[in-house]
């Protein structure tokens, strides 16, 4: 897989993000509940420094439900506040409020002893692109819409969005690229979607999916492409080969692999989590 990488681009980003944290309260990280640690960017808790900064994992509807539950309590026992939403048709903003609220109230509270006026919570978010940045800030700010510029570094006139009484926002969502230091880190994000399919090789990411979906969910691959336990002596590339025949395609694997992506992306096999608690090692994450 060659990945395209841009550090003029980062470095701007990163600057624009670094800015936009000096404005705010609080650092909404968006990232991919199936992905809860590859969306992730290292930078991000390094600029947020001693901010609060809540993780927003989104497209909770299209992961395994018990692997989200288990990272929630995961992040929990770290001490790093996370939420799990369905930005796309489930979103509830007392969601967010109602774990946001009890961490800034000292803050504001000490505020309005000072004299200081009444204000809201005022917050930035970020994440990788095609997290759901712009889908959480326009559930957040009530518009179906986004009028926000997607591309990384470009930001034109700052705006505070009103998100309720209580809460403001900052219109530009600030993108950070994910760190690719694996090809397994880029498979993960190439099957979920986070970075272009024009940049990897279909067959490698379907056979990453396929490889996944056998070890955890054989039930869910079996009927969707009608195989039989026997069928689960093949390697991967000849269970890919028998798929890519199953579905009449006769030797062409890449439309087939193409489809295997597409039904995996569209949950036609079921929730999947491609980050597993059990396999993380000791300080891969923020608080360890
Ligand atoms: P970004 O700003 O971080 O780049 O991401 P964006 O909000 O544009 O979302 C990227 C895609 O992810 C969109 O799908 C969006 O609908 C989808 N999405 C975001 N949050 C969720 C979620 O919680 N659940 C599900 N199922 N999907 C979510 P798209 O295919 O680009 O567009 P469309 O299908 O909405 O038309």
């Amino acid at each position: 897989v060659t990945i395209q990488w841009f550090p003029g681009h980062m470095a701007k980003a990163i600057r624009q993000f670094e800015e936009n944290v000096s404005l705010v309260d609080i650092v909404f990280e968006v990232i991919d509940a199936r992905i809860p640690l590859t969306s992730q960017n290292p930078e991000v808790a390094r600029i947020t420094g001693e901010k609060p900064h809540l993780f927003i994992l989104t497209k909770k509807d299209l992961a395994d439900r018990e692997a989200t539950q288990r990272w929630l309590a995961y992040f929990k026992d770290h001490g790093q506040p996370a939420i799990a939403v369905d930005a796309k048709d489930h979103f509830n903003i007392n969601d967010v409020l109602s774990v946001i609220n009890p961490i800034m109230s000292p803050k504001l509270a000490r505020e309005e002893q000072k004299g200081m006026k009444k204000r809201p919570i005022r917050a930035v978010s970020v994440g990788v692109p095609n997290v759901g940045k712009s889908t959480v800030l326009n559930r957040l700010v009530n518009r179906r819409a986004a009028q926000v510029g997607n591309r990384p570094g470009v930001t034109k006139g700052q705006q505070w969005l009103k998100a309720g009484k209580k809460l403001e926002l900052l219109d530009t969502p600030g993108i950070l690229w994910p760190k690719f230091a694996s090809q397994e880190i880029a498979n993960k994000l190439a099957l979920t979607g986070a970075i272009k399919d024009s940049v990897f090789a279909s067959d490698d990411i379907a056979l990453f999916g396929l490889k996944h979906f056998r070890a955890r969910h054989r039930d869910q691959l079996m009927a969707r492409y009608r195989l039989n336990d026997d069928d689960f002596a093949l390697s991967d590339v000849d269970l890919l080969l028998l798929i890519t025949k199953k579905l009449g395609m006769r030797d062409d694997y890449e439309r087939a692999s193409n489809r295997i992506i597409q039904d995996i992306r569209n949950n036609k096999l079921g929730g999947f989590t491609l980050d597993n608690l059990e396999e993380l090692q000791p300080n891969v994450t923020r608080n360890d």
